[in-house]
């Protein structure tokens, strides 16, 4: 019999095979008929310490014996507490609010919740958010409406808001800072960046130097700028956060995924007291009018606690570096590939004839030929990327390597449709 499940990002009618996967440890994840698959994407991009790990499954049973979940709005709970305090201390100082969510989306929709509720209750109502070209915040309708258009939410265009896009950095991003210096004119609320990665948008980096002086067009301009650490933060572009590169600290920072170390849904957006204190006040008007029904989860809390403390008392950055060199040597090694480039743990290329082009014609190709050889890849469209959980070990990261060179060689193209302008390498290899 058909599962009745129906799948996320996934076109049924192709008729695809769904592994069913029983059981998930470090960098593999175990198939009911006895297959051993390597997590070379950290099952989108949310596995960071490894699938399973000790401390966090310990953290979530222990919880899970004490309390599961309670209401948040008016009630508190010590998981909760503790970790924002967590957060709070580890995050960079202005930083000293934080607001549950339950996923990258929500966490989104909050920080545009935040900004447009800061003007209002300052009096001066602004509404119109600046994105970055290529961008993605998630499969909401304001995650949508602020990222980028195209295949992905077509149909559903005529929900979306207005929002106004600056271009994608060309060279040394002056295309970019001049359309937001211009932009930033009409007194906009704010700017959702992703910052240095454009993770759904390709795998696209830009350079520390154009976000700093991003962040700081905004600031003179008195815009809000919006982090979207939803997949770069966590130490996946190096550093705890992407942010940190550019030596910069956002108004608003969303942080999803990697939180709980990818082991349980979890999002924060944290924020300023300034912008918090635009909401407190005697009149009840004026509160952030947001909640989901399982904000704060204690058990999530737990995990993210759990995941706060492997921060705190393990070399995790020295993991990230280590993965980092260990990637860009296998990268280097790639023949028939385009764009080849790295940042921190994020290793990306085009294959074929490296359309960047998410519906290009060979990726399901791509897909199955991965599956076949029991490596988790989904490439987007010709564009692959490996994103590994940063307990990999040199041979499963070999195993992964060998899979895409063979990739590389099968789907190769000689005719480049190269979309060129967009790939700015971070580490030029
Ligand atoms: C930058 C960014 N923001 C937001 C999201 C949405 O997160 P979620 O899928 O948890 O809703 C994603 C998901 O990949 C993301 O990469």
């Amino acid at each position: 019999m058909r599962s009745p499940i129906w799948h996320p990002f996934t076109q049924h009618g192709l008729d695809e095979p769904t592994p069913l996967v029983s059981r998930a440890e470090g960098a593999a994840l175990y198939t009911a008929d006895g297959r051993r698959i390597i997590d070379a994407i950290s099952s989108w991009w949310v596995t960071t310490h490894g699938h399973r790990n000790p401390r966090i499954m310990a953290a979530i049973a222990d919880q899970a014996g004490r309390m599961d979940q309670i209401i948040f709005a008016g009630w508190t709970h010590e998981p909760a507490e503790a970790l924002a305090r967590a957060l709070v201390e580890m995050m960079p100082a202005p930083l000293a609010h934080v607001f549950y969510s339950d996923s990258g989306s929500t966490s989104v929709e909050v920080a545009i919740k935040m900004a447009l509720g800061y003007w209002l209750n300052r009096g001066e109502p602004r509404h119109r958010i600046l994105t970055l070209e290529h961008g993605y915040h998630g499969d909401t309708i304001g995650g949508m409406s602020v990222g980028a258009r195209g295949v992905y939410n077509r149909a559903y265009t005529p929900l979306l808001f207005d929002v106004d896009t600056i271009p994608f950095p060309a060279g040394d991003g002056r295309n970019t800072l001049d359309a937001l210096e211009a932009m930033c004119r009409h007194e906009p609320a704010a700017l959702i960046v992703e910052p240095l990665v454009l993770g759904a948008g390709g795998m696209l980096f830009y350079e520390p130097a154009i976000l700093a002086e991003m962040r700081a067009i905004c600031a003179r301009a008195g815009v809000l700028f919006i982090a979207d650490e939803v997949m770069s933060g966590w130490g996946r572009t190096g550093t705890l956060l992407a942010c940190d590169q550019a030596g910069i600290v956002p108004d608003i920072l969303c942080l999803s995924k990697g939180l709980t170390g990818g082991a349980i849904p979890l999002a924060v957006t944290m924020t300023t007291a300034e912008i918090f204190d635009a909401h407190r006040s005697t009149d009840r008007a004026q509160m952030l009018f947001h909640s989901s029904s399982y904000s704060a989860n204690p058990i999530a809390c737990a995990a993210g606690l759990a995941n706060l403390e492997i921060w705190r008392d393990e070399p995790v950055l020295d993991r990230v570096a280590m993965l980092g060199r260990r990637q860009q040597e296998r990268l280097a090694r790639l023949e028939n590939v385009r764009n080849a480039r790295i940042l921190g743990t994020i290793a990306a290329c085009e294959l074929g004839s490296g359309t960047g082009d998410y519906l290009a014609a060979i990726g399901p190709g791509l897909l199955a030929f991965f599956r076949e050889r029991d490596v988790l890849l989904r490439p987007m469209g010709d564009t692959v990327y490996v994103m590994p959980p940063y307990c990999i070990s040199e041979p499963e990261l070999d195993a992964v390597y060998e899979a895409l060179a063979e990739a590389a060689m099968a789907f190769w193209s000689p005719t480049s449709t190269d979309r060129g302008a967009g790939h700015c390498p971070a580490q030029p290899l």
